[in-house]
């Protein structure tokens, strides 16, 4: 089963919306796999954004991402990665629509409160770095209600 790797950065944790964004996914019928409250370091996060280091708003995305703790999970469901960039909304926050996470919550790119995995193969990456420990897998009972 496919899965993804989502984060609430340093602005949604201090805004309180880590409820709101797990609700969303919840809501949808994702599993949740793993969650934990973070305070990576700068190394962590250059590996994490690895692709992004040559851009110049590089800097300033480590430094609001080191501003905080963020919340890691992992969630898993039929097409979730694909799924879940829909339910965060545009990197641009304005740019995403109203009843995106995105589009309802904030204004700027560079405070767009929330990560998601951009294909299978980064979500698998991303989530070994984040979770070296592993995840816990589980079976839901619920699964015959979402799955047909
Ligand atoms: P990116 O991977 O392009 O977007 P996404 O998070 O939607 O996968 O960029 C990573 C983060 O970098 C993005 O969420 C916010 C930040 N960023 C900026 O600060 N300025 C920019 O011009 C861009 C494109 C991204």
């Amino acid at each position: 089963m496919e899965r993804t790797y989502i984060m609430v950065k340093p602005d949604g944790v201090e805004r309180g919306l880590v409820g709101e964004i797990t609700k969303r996914f919840e809501n949808k019928g994702f599993q949740l796999l793993a969650l934990e409250l973070k305070a990576p370091s700068r190394e962590h996060l250059e590996k994490h954004y690895a692709d992004l280091s040559a851009k110049p708003f590089f800097g300033g995305l480590i430094k609001y991402m080191t501003s905080g703790p963020v919340v890691a999970m992992v969630w898993q469901g039929k097409g979730v990665v694909k799924a879940g960039r829909v339910l965060l909304g545009e990197t641009n926050p304005l740019a995403s629509l109203p009843g995106t996470i995105r589009g309802d919550f904030a204004l700027d790119v560079g405070r767009n409160i929330c990560h998601g995995s951009d294909s299978v193969e980064s979500a698998e990456k991303e989530i070994a770095l984040w979770f070296p420990q592993g995840v816990i897998s589980h079976n839901r009972v619920i699964e015959k209600l979402i799955y047909e």
